[in-house]
């Protein structure tokens, strides 16, 4: 079924620990569970829901320290992709990290990275950064998910 949404018709919220499963089955239709770990929890995810269904129809996470950012997880429900839902929820990040004191956010994306771009990132040379944060977790992809290496993008929000 094709649900059509109005524009800004969604509302994004911190997850709680009883949207856990729900981000789960998210996670599952969109291909990206493999990425969570065992002990993988709601704490650092945010989930968007339709204000007139109150359904979940993207989730992402953004995990931080100090004031960097790094975005992971991001997936918009399946029947909904390609309908403009990703990049109008995108364009809300940066008002979103702003409001919780980070002033980057950066993103990897092998699935996706033509996507990053119109949403609003700029790609980056992940030696260009000087952030450790960003170039551990570059870092450990490189290491982990040598697979896809050579899809493989880095992006930056910067406020
Ligand atoms: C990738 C994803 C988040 C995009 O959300 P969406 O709502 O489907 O995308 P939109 O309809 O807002 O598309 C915005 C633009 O990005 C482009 N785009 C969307 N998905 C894309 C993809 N997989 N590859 C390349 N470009 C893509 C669209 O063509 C559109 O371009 P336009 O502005 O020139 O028309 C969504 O399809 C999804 O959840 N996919 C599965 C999980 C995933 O791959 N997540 C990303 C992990 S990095």
């Amino acid at each position: 079924m094709k649900i059509e949404l109005l524009q800004d018709n969604f509302k994004i919220e911190k997850a709680k620990k009883e949207d856990w499963n729900e981000i789960l089955i998210l996670l599952e239709e969109t291909n990206l569970i493999d990425r969570i770990l065992g002990n993988g929890n709601h704490k650092n995810f945010y989930i968007v829901k339709a204000i007139d269904t109150k359904k979940i129809i993207c989730c992402f996470a953004i995990f931080h320290k100090d004031n960097i950012g790094i975005l992971k997880s991001f997936g918009i429900k399946k029947e909904l992709q390609g309908q403009g839902i990703g990049k109008k929820i995108a364009n809300k990040l940066p008002e979103l990290i702003k409001s919780v004191g980070l002033n980057k956010l950066y993103a990897a994306s092998w699935e996706a990275p033509d996507f990053w771009e119109k949403a609003g990132f700029e790609e980056l040379d992940f030696n260009a950064s000087n952030d450790c944060y960003f170039l551990e977790y570059a870092d450990y992809l490189e290491k982990n998910y040598p697979q896809f290496l050579d899809n493989r993008k880095y992006f930056v929000l910067n406020l």
